[in-house]
C-alpha cells in the first residue's frame, strides 16, 4: 500500500517536473526594500537594470537587483533591508507548488493550484459548456505575437451594461489569472448560493479576457518565472518584450514608461503596437457599453482609480473614490486584509496603461451611453511572497475579491457613469 502510494507520488512529481521547466536562474539577485526618499534612490529607481517589484503607498520600494550592482552604493543600502535571496524564494515557491499538486486531483481542487495556458483555455471552455445559455465562450479574440489564441468568457445578461475584466497582462503575476478563474467560477456556479450573484447577473454581463499575455505567461513556466512583458523581439536590441501595461492607446509615452527595450516598463514602438493590446482594445470596443472594467495585477493590495498619467482628478473622482473605498471595505470584511484605495498616480506615474484606457477617450468614444469606471486591482500579498504567492492563497484571494466585484457591479448598476460624449441625452 505504502509502495503504491510512493510510486504514484513519484509519478506525480515526475509529471510536475515535466510541466514546469525553468532555465533562468536568479543567483546573486536580491530583493531590497527601501524608502523611495533615500538619497540616491530616485536615480536608482530610474535605472533600466533594476526591476521594481512594487512601491507602497507610504513610500517603500521593493527592487530586485544583482548584488554586484549595489557594491559601493552604500548610501542607499544603509537605510534599506535585504529581504530575500531571489533564487531561494523562487525555489521555495516551486517546492510549495509541487507539494500542493501531490494531493490536488479532484476538480474541486482546481483553485488550489496554478495552471498552464492550455489548461486555463480548456477550463473556461468547459465552464461555458456546463453553464449553457447564460454563458458564452469565445475561442479567440485574436492571436498573440507567437500565435496563441486569446479566449474570452461571458456570463450574465447585459440589461444595464457589461463589466469587463482582463487578467494576466503581466506574466509573473500568477494570482491574477487564478483570481479571475475563481471569480468566473463563482459567478457561474454560485456554489454558496449568494443572492447577490443572481441579482447582479440579471443586470450585467461579465466579460473575462483571462490570458492577455499568453506568450509571457507560458514563458514564466518554461524559462523565467519572473518574466513580466510580452515576448516581442525588439528590432535593434537584444532585449525582449514590451510592457503591455504601458502600450495602451491612452496618453501613450507621456511619462512613467520607458523607451528602452531593456526596461521592464518599455512602452513599445507606438501606441497599441502589440497584438495583445490591439486584441483587448478592439474586444472592449466591440462589446460596449461597458460600465466598469478591472485590470487584475499583483502584488501590493491596492485598488487604483484614474488617472495614472496626471495628478488631476478625473471628472468622476467622487464616485470612483467611493467605489474604490467601498470595495476595499468589502474585502476587509472577508478576512481582514487591507487593500488601499487610491488614485493610480498616488503610487507612481504611468501612461499607456489598460485601466486609464478603459476610462479614457479612445474607449469612451465607442462606448454608447456610458463611460467605463476603470480600475487596476493589485492582489495579494504585501511583500512576504510577492509574485511568488503560495497556491493556498488563491481561494482566500478569490473570496475577498469576489466580494469586491459584487459591490463594484451593484454600484455601477445603480449608478453607471454617463458618457460625456452623449451629454445631449441627459
Ligand atoms: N503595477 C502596475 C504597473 O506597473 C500598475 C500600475 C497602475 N498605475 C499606476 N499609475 N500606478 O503596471
Ligand atoms: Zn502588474
Amino acid at each position: 500500500m505504502l509502495k503504491v502510494f510512493l510510486i504514484s507520488a513519484l509519478l506525480l512529481l515526475t509529471s510536475q517536473a515535466a510541466k514546469y521547466q525553468r532555465t533562468v536562474k536568479y543567483d546573486n539577485e536580491i530583493l531590497i526594500r527601501c524608502p523611495t526618499g533615500v538619497e540616491g534612490m530616485k536615480e536608482f529607481l530610474q535605472r533600466d537594470d533594476v526591476d521594481v517589484w512594487r512601491v507602497t503607498p507610504d513610500g517603500l520600494a521593493d527592487i530586485r537587483i544583482n548584488k554586484n550592482l549595489i557594491q559601493g552604493t552604500d548610501i542607499i543600502l544603509k537605510q534599506c533591508t535585504t529581504i530575500a535571496d531571489v533564487e531561494e524564494l523562487v525555489q521555495q515557491f516551486e517546492n510549495m507548488t509541487a507539494s500542493v499538486r501531490l494531493h490536488g486531483q479532484a476538480q474541486q481542487e482546481w483553485h488550489e493550484e496554478y495552471h498552464r495556458y492550455d489548461e486555463i483555455y480548456d477550463w473556461y471552455k468547459e465552464l461555458a459548456e456546463q453553464c449553457g445559455e447564460r454563458c458564452q465562450f469565445n475561442s479567440s479574440i485574436g492571436g498573440s505575437l507567437e500565435g496563441r489564441v486569446m479566449p474570452a468568457f461571458h456570463v450574465g445578461s447585459p440589461a444595464v451594461g457589461k463589466i469587463y475584466f482582463q487578467c494576466q497582462i503581466h506574466a509573473r503575476e500568477w494570482i491574477s489569472g487564478a483570481t479571475c478563474m475563481y471569480i468566473a467560477d463563482s459567478l457561474t456556479n454560485n456554489p454558496e448560493g449568494l443572492d447577490m450573484i443572481s441579482k447582479v447577473l440579471d443586470d450585467v454581463e461579465f466579460i473575462f479576457v483571462p490570458l492577455v499575455n499568453p506568450d509571457g505567461y507560458e514563458y514564466t513556466w518554461t524559462g523565467d518565472r519572473l518574466w513580466r512583458k510580452n515576448r516581442r523581439e525588439n528590432s535593434g536590441s537584444a532585449c525582449i518584450g514590451v510592457d503591455l501595461n504601458r502600450n495602451y492607446n491612452d496618453h501613450w509615452n507621456e511619462g512613467g514608461s520607458s523607451s528602452n527595450p531593456c526596461s521592464e516598463t518599455y512602452h513599445g514602438v507606438s501606441a497599441a503596437s502589440e497584438p495583445e493590446t490591439q486584441n483587448t482594445q478592439s474586444y472592449f470596443k466591440t462589446n460596449g457599453p461597458i460600465i466598469g472594467a478591472i485590470d487584475w495585477h499583483s502584488y501590493s493590495q491596492l485598488i487604483l482609480r484614474p488617472y495614472g498619467w496626471t495628478n488631476q482628478d478625473s471628472p468622476d473622482e467622487t464616485q470612483l473614490k467611493e467605489i474604490g473605498d467601498e470595495m476595499s471595505e468589502k474585502i476587509k470584511a472577508v478576512f481582514g486584509e487591507t487593500y488601499t484605495s487610491q488614485k493610480s498616480i498616488g503610487l507612481y506615474p504611468t501612461s499607456g496603461t489598460a485601466s486609464d484606457w478603459f476610462y479614457g477617450e479612445d474607449a469612451t468614444s465607442t462606448n454608447g451611453a456610458y463611460r467605463a469606471a476603470g480600475y487596476t486591482v493589485e492582489l495579494r500579498d504585501t511583500g512576504s511572497y510577492g509574485f511568488l504567492l503560495p497556491p493556498e492563497q488563491i481561494i482566500p484571494t478569490g473570496m475577498e475579491n469576489l466580494a469586491a466585484v459584487l459591490e463594484f457591479a451593484q454600484r455601477l448598476i445603480d449608478d453607471p457613469i454617463p458618457n460625456p460624449n452623449n451629454s445631449h441625452k441627459k
